[in-house]
């Protein structure tokens, strides 16, 4: 599924579900950190016009997922807490070579964008079919329909500034990476951690 190389351990739900708070808190930046990406390719890539009317969309739609979240923690009489440090970002983005082209760069962007994307959907995915609060489970199964098409768009995107070739071995290598960074994780209360 999405290209993924490794599963999430399903155990992982267990350890979300003692926890909801610390869950929806990380999740909550995780959409306002997706809606940050969007205007930052924005910022950075202005004359790709295409890419700029989408990601103005996808902002927008983050931070209604963003707000949708908030409110499940305000339902639930919690206020939104500090970000979390997010490990499987600041591990995500050693992939990434410093320096290069401009369109090397955005082309990382895009493919390090389609990944959050794929791994979200497929956290999405296990707690919508895993947990045991039905409204939650409810509420992730609507949430994975948009981060798939989130992560078709990115990789779609990325196959359009780049050398299409080079971007699928790249896109590979990326995955291969990932899947090394998913047996040290899935063990915290933390949407990717
Ligand atoms: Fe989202
Ligand atoms: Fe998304």
């Amino acid at each position: 599924m999405l290209g993924l190389k490794l599963p999430t351990d399903p155990r992982w739900v267990n350890i979300v579900e003692k926890n909801i708070e610390e869950i929806l808190t990380d999740h909550a930046y995780c959409e306002q950190k997706a809606a940050s990406t969007a205007i930052s390719l924005i910022i950075g890539f202005p004359e790709k016009s295409e890419l700029v009317k989408e990601m103005t969309a996808l902002a927008r739609e983050e931070m209604g997922h963003f707000n949708m979240v908030h409110d499940k923690i305000l339902k639930r009489g919690w206020v939104l807490g500090r970000e979390r440090k997010d490990e499987y970002v600041i591990e995500l983005m050693k992939f990434f070579p410093k320096g290069g082209s401009r369109e090397t760069h955005l082309v990382h962007k895009l493919l390090y964008a389609a990944l959050i994307e794929a791994r979200s959907c497929e956290r999405f995915r296990l707690l919508s079919e895993e947990i045991n609060d039905k409204e939650l489970a409810e509420f992730y199964k609507n949430l994975m329909v948009s981060e798939a098409n989130h992560y078709t768009m990115f990789l779609t995107f990325a196959r359009k500034y780049g050398n299409r070739e080079q971007v699928n071995q790249k896109w590979q290598q990326l995955l291969e990476y990932e899947a090394t960074l998913m047996e040290k994780l899935g063990k915290k209360e933390t949407m990717h951690g």
